[in-house]
């Protein structure tokens, strides 16, 4: 039987995390080919529809990332990020989806390690939840 690969659609800030995965690329550092990489101007445009829509069009979890709290470059969006990423969680589970398939972090613009980890971590982590193959026909 063929190992779950997951997909994982990525919403990264083009001020940070952008930059971040650009230099990760440039230090050679790898990560899985997993990751989609949308690219955002900041993290509060990511509408939490973009999440939704991710989640039941074949993406097996969502990383949001962005400035660090203090650095967006547009005041406060990150801060509406997260507040509309923790209300988003509160609401998945009741459709049966777990909320660590979702995730907001925070990656500046110097830090391809901590980009490289991350990724790491979160194809680990969605690939242990499996598939939301079968669940997505129950949100539908
Ligand atoms: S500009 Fe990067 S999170 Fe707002």
């Amino acid at each position: 039987m063929e190992e779950f690969e997951p997909t994982i659609i990525a919403f990264f800030c083009n001020w940070c995390t952008y930059t971040a995965a650009d230099l990760a690329g440039t230090s050679r550092l790898s990560y899985p080919p997993n990751i989609k990489i949308v690219r955002m101007m900041c993290t509060g445009m990511v509408d939490p529809k973009y999440i939704i829509k991710a989640l039941l069009q074949g993406a097996d979890g969502v990383l949001v990332s962005g400035c660090h709290p203090g650095d967006c470059h547009y005041i406060n969006g990150n801060f509406k990020a997260r507040r509309r990423i923790k209300l988003l969680k509160a609401v998945l589970d009741p459709f049966g989806l777990e909320k660590e398939r979702v995730r907001l972090t925070w990656i500046g613009a110097s830090d391809g390690h901590k980009l490289s980890e991350t990724i790491n971590e979160m194809v680990a982590q969605v690939k242990a939840l499996g598939p939301i193959e079968t669940k997505k026909t129950m949100v539908i």
